[in-house]
């Protein structure tokens, strides 16, 4: 079904309001970095642009404001996005992805704009498949317009993510979605059950700063940092059990950096895992309703 204009503007809009609580403007500027040194994901972008061009693409960049991933090289003298420095981010987890995924089925979770799945189809993944509920979505199916990476984006949370419609994936990647989620147990269950036997899993999340508060997971009633979608806030021990017993074995965290500086500390790391049992005790029959 064709999504209509004012349904994407709507979406938009909604972030915006959202993106305007936390970071006091509704359309943060773009990075300032000089264009040569953004990681091109395409040979299509036009290396220069006439002025009306150019002007089509500001336009265009504009009508999907807000852009949090970046920075993303658009053609000419255009970069858009970076207020989350995803290239920064990638120093670390490049070195944790291998440097050919060709012959791979790769699975992104929360995939904003596509930054990430734009960095899989650079690596030679035969496949991937990027989820994103939310207006983002149509940042990322924009630069695919430029890009033709083939990623296939799909404009669904991963609440509907079934072996029978994407199969499994021989790498996952989920990062800056978990303490967002109301059902945080559901979310790692779902992504155990699209993982292929010998599948890895790079799985991110915000976690508690203080060492001291490793083993607890923290409930966020209102908001973290004026964001009102963080609920669940686990220490680096927690969410290493929570790995563990939803059916992964952590083999190690590693690229942590620190989060937002809101009510408490936290800090962002990765955890590196692949597939076992999960616990006996957690319930297969109450696992599927979960999942259903
Ligand atoms: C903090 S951002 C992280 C984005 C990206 N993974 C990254 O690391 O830059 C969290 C993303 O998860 C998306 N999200 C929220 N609920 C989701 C759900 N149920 N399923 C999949 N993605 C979701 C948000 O819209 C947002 O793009």
């Amino acid at each position: 079904m064709a999504v209509g204009k004012s349904a994407i503007e709507e979406s938009l809009e909604s972030i915006r309001d959202a993106v305007r609580k936390q970071l006091g403007v509704g359309r943060p500027e773009a990075v300032d970095v000089p264009p040569d040194t953004v990681t091109r994901f395409s040979k299509d972008c036009e290396p220069s642009f006439t002025p009306e061009r150019r002007a089509e693409f500001v336009d265009r960049a504009a009508e999907l404001d807000p852009w949090l991933q970046g920075p993303f090289y658009l053609g000419g003298d255009l970069i858009i996005g970076g207020t989350w420095r995803c290239d920064h981010r990638w120093i670390g987890l490049g070195a944790e992805v291998s440097k050919s995924l060709a012959g791979k089925r790769v699975l992104d979770v929360g995939s904003n704009a596509g930054y990430d799945p734009f960095m899989f189809a650079l690596r030679g993944a035969q496949e991937i498949v990027a989820c994103e509920p939310f207006g983002y979505h149509h940042q990322a199916v924009f630069l695919e317009s430029l890009y033709h990476s083939g990623v296939q984006f799909e404009n669904i949370g991963w609440e509907c993510l079934t072996n029978e419609k994407y199969g499994t994936f021989d790498l996952i990647h989920c990062n800056g979605v978990f303490y967002h989620e109301p059902n945080p147990m559901g979310l790692l269950m779902r992504l155990r059950s699209m993982l292929a036997p010998d599948g890895e899993l790079l799985f991110g999340s915000m976690m508690l700063g203080e060492p001291e508060q490793s083993e607890y997971v923290r409930f966020i009633p209102g908001s973290y940092f004026g964001d009102e979608t963080w609920w669940f806030v686990p220490g680096r021990l927690a969410m290493r059990w929570m790995l563990e017993v939803t059916g992964f074995r952590v083999a190690y965290s590693f690229g942590e950096w620190p989060g937002p500086a809101g009510e408490f500390p936290v800090v962002n790391g990765y955890f590196r895992a692949t597939g076992v049992d999960p616990a006996p005790h957690l319930d297969p029959v109450r696992g599927s309703q979960l999942l259903a």
